[in-house]
């Protein structure tokens, strides 16, 4: 049996790829320092460990005997990495670089990484592979950007680090996010009978939370000692023009209205190449934005998330509740 250490396996998509590791017969351990998701998210026969990816002195040991460590925690997204830029450095690149020397310790080489489309950042509308330049926006994206740099450094004998660069993630999971575009797009149309798109010509990436935890489960279970380092995460097909995304939404939902707002402060545009993920891995995702649409707006027709705006919901939210004021501390 397969043992598997994840950071950040109560979040949202850490939750949902613990379920699919445990329904697939692997030992799971879990390291969270619960920021964002608590006790309730827990599943039989999974270890959780409230731990710090900074204080990985405190739970090193849980490393032993484990075959491979998904890395997941972090400060997720660019509002809410910008609301205290210190912490975001410091758990994002800091937590990467104690976990990575956690593992090599251990002697764990394999450590599956979740990065990000958004390094690429604003790329127009030419198409962008793993080799393209990355142009990160925020300190979210540089801080993957420069933990990417850092495990690529290593020795490969060392540590094989597996780059997962995810498109933006949408879809129902364990522990709900509703600062993502497509499910908060699709929460307000069906509350407030209108999908309001910002901008609307910038083209971003999307997939499923499920096959993102398929992709790492792909991944994991890749054996091959060429295996290549990085791949982007995601699917050709569900490169969207975000007005289309409001477009899609609002046709799955009775009685809809779409605004256009042109102002927009996200200056993020890329559309992204997935061909080497699908070619060498096999991975083709088995729902598109269509699907979340429709599941979103069933779980709310059932009286599901009445509080979709409420910030545990929201990382951005989140982190605003937990900042330390510089004055008052
Ligand atoms: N959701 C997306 O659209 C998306 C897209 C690209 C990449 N990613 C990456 O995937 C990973 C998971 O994202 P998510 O959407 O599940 O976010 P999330 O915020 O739901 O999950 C992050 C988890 O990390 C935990 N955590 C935060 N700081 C920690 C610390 N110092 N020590 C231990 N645990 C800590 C949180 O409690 C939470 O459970 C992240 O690395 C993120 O950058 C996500």
């Amino acid at each position: 049996m397969k043992k598997y250490l994840i950071t950040g396996g109560r979040g949202y998509i850490g939750s949902v790829l613990t379920r699919r590791l445990r329904q697939a017969g692997a030992e799971v351990v879990v390291v969270d320092n619960g920021l964002v998701g608590g006790p309730e998210l827990e599943l039989p026969g999974v270890t959780y460990i409230d731990g710090d990816v900074l204080d990985t002195g405190s739970w090193g040991k849980a490393l032993d005997g484990v075959d491979a460590v998904v890395h997941l925690a972090a400060i997720v997204g660019d509002p809410a990495c910008g609301v205290d830029t210190d912490t975001a450095w410091d758990v994002n690149y800091l937590g990467t670089i104690r976990v990575a020397e956690a593992c090599r310790r251990a002697g764990i080489r394999s450590l599956v990484f979740a990065s990000t489309c958004s390094n690429y950042g604003f790329t127009a509308d030419a198409e962008v592979g793993v080799l393209s330049p990355m142009s990160p926006q925020s300190v979210y994206a540089e801080s993957k950007v420069l933990s990417e740099h850092y495990l690529l450094s290593l020795p490969r004998d060392e540590l094989s680090p597996r780059l997962l660069r995810f498109a933006t993630i949408h879809g129902l999971s364990p522990r709900m996010r509703f600062d993502l575009a497509v499910n908060i797009m699709t929460a307000n149309a069906v509350e407030h009978g209108r999908v309001t798109v910002h901008g609307g010509t910038q083209w971003r990436p999307f997939l499923h939370v499920e096959d993102a935890a398929a992709a790492v489960h792909l991944v994991l279970r890749d054996d091959r000692r060429a295996a290549p380092s990085i791949y982007n995460c995601g699917f050709g097909e569900e490169n969207y023009r975000m007005d289309s995304i409001g477009k899609l939404i609002a046709e799955e939902i009775d009685g809809v209205r779409m605004e256009i707002l042109e102002e927009h402060t996200d200056p993020r545009n890329y559309r992204v190449n997935f061909d080497p993920i699908r070619r060498e891995l096999g991975f083709t995702p088995s729902r598109r934005v269509v699907d979340t649409a429709r599941e979103i707006r069933d779980a709310m027709r059932e009286g599901k998330y009445p509080d979709f705006a409420s910030a545990r919901y929201s990382n951005y939210l989140t982190a605003v509740a937990q900042r330390v004021d510089p004055v008052s501390a």
